[in-house]
């Protein structure tokens, strides 16, 4: 079976070079965070960003617990305010959308918050650098972010960008991912 966790981890790697600028969009309980944090080095900088208090203490635990370098910086604040805060270009973010795993489902980005975020970090990409994205199309607001983010990424140049998207044919709620790569 494909693991598409897996998946993402190689397109990610892909990218990844000692000392980069990575940015994890969305923190939650900071396992992607934990990846960027020891894949980009000492000498790299991540910003990664949640609007609860709860996932920046989450994330903030796992990355001493796991003797992450001193590399990252925790935001509260929306990612969709990511040019106040990261001023130079990126060349790794990720997007894992939806909600808290164990925390409030009510709280879940957002189409009105994430389609800014997006392009955002389209503004901030480097050459050679990835944005990807994580949906799960389970539930009914994050459909709508699959959908419109689809829409939007299917229309950027192919000749600067290429966006592909990875989903399980025979299992249309399962999560999908988008990878966008800058050329
Ligand atoms: C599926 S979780 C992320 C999981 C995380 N990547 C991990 O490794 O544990 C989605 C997270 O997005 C956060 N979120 C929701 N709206 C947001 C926004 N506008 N800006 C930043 N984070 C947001 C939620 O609080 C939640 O923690």
């Amino acid at each position: 079976m494909v693991d598409l966790m897996a998946l993402e981890k190689q397109f990610l790697s892909a990218h990844i070079k000692d000392g980069i600028t990575a940015v994890d969009f969305t923190m939650g309980n900071g396992h992607d965070t934990l990846f960027l944090s020891k894949a980009i080095g000492e000498n790299g900088k991540l910003y990664a960003f949640d609007i609860q208090d709860r996932a920046l203490e989450n994330t903030e635990q796992r990355l001493i617990e796991n003797e992450c370098p001193k590399n990252y910086t925790l935001i509260k604040a929306s990612h969709s305010l990511v040019k106040d805060y990261v001023k130079e270009k990126i060349n790794v973010g990720v997007f894992n959308l939806g909600y808290l795993p164990g925390g409030d489902k009510s709280i879940t980005t957002l189409r009105e918050t994430t389609l800014p975020a997006v392009d955002a970090a389209l503004e901030l990409l480097a050459d050679d650098g990835i944005i990807l994205i994580a949906i799960y199309p389970g539930h009914a607001e994050g459909e709508v972010e699959g959908k419109l983010l689809t829409e939007k990424l299917s229309s950027l140049d192919k000749k600067q960008i290429c966006v592909s998207r990875f989903t399980i044919l025979n299992s249309p709620t399962s999560p999908y991912f988008i990878a966008v790569e800058k050329k």
